[in-house]
């Protein structure tokens, strides 16, 4: 795996390889990766030709300064897990190689900007598309691939390269869980055991909230979590809400017409965590 540093190295890397006609997928990460990252690795090279990932903890989507100085990072085991995985091309920058400038750009998502992680994490979309934006166009891939767990970001990002006219297909993937159901995340490290123990009911309320949607209603359901999370004084509930897929507008009840997803965000002790679930 080469592993570089300055976009002007994977820039020219890259054309190298569109010059001979291979295809490239790109993995975009925040690094202290996990076999969630791993599938998303594994789904570009089953696509492409070559797959590129990246490792840049973003300084501008962190809406929090003590979760930008507290997000893990685990460089030495991050490139072993990619070479491993047979990845092709690592690109590793500090922030001055991404944002040589300070980068004002702003995004209008609309009400999808607006809403859940935009309402509770002011400023952190903007992040996510001015990086991306810069990744993508740097790197000009065919294909880049997310995970589904941050669900809105995936909304966000097809948004985003529709607006900036980014000739790239966006790919989203399956959640990957733990034994007990919990989603990856690159956080789920910071949990002590009695938190993580704690986090394992995140799934499993979900689930149980789900068919309560389906056999009583939407509202029971959203009470269910409210009661269910304010047993334990650890854990804060950010919101839980049950949303049409492709506009995120909330859904009172059900219909069969209208594919719909409970998405969540809840703190265990410091840590914030996410996770969704379709209603089917
Ligand atoms: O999902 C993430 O890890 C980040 O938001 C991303 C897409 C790499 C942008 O920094």
């Amino acid at each position: 795996m080469h592993i570089l540093y300055k976009i002007k190295e994977i820039e020219h890397f890259i054309s190298i390889e569109k010059n001979k006609g291979k295809t490239i997928g790109f993995v975009p990460t925040m690094g202290a990766l996990h076999q969630g990252h791993i599938s998303l690795i594994e789904a570009s090279k089953k696509d492409n030709d070559i797959t590129v990932c990246s490792i840049f903890v973003n300084p501008t989507q962190f809406n929090n300064s003590s979760d930008l100085t507290h997000y893990p990072r685990t460089p030495d085991s991050d490139i072993k897990l990619l070479i491993d995985s047979k990845c092709d091309y690592l690109y590793m920058p500090d922030v001055d190689d991404v944002y040589p400038n300070l980068d004002e750009k702003t995004f209008d998502f609309g009400y999808i900007g607006l809403v859940l992680e935009g309402a509770h994490r002011p400023g952190h979309f903007n992040g996510v598309g001015q990086v991306v934006s810069i990744l993508l166009e740097g790197i000009k891939p065919h294909k880049a691939y997310f995970g589904i767990k941050d669900f809105q970001q995936v909304m966000i990002v097809k948004q985003m390269v529709k607006q900036s006219h980014i000739p790239v297909e966006i790919i989203s993937c399956p959640i990957l869980r733990e034994e007990d159901g919990l989603a990856m995340s690159s956080r789920n490290v910071r949990l002590s055991l009695d938190e993580r123990k704690l986090a394992s009911h995140i799934p499993k309320m979900m689930q149980e909230a789900n068919l309560i949607a389906k056999k009583q209603s939407i509202e029971n359901a959203k009470l269910f979590i409210q009661n269910f999370v304010s047993q334990f004084p650890i854990m804060k509930l950010d919101y839980y809400e049950i949303c049409d897929v492709d506009t995120l507008e909330p859904i009172t009840i059900l219909s069969e017409n209208k594919q719909s997803v409970a998405l969540i965000a809840l703190f265990v002790g410091n840590i914030r965590l996410i996770d969704n679930l379709l209603v089917k």
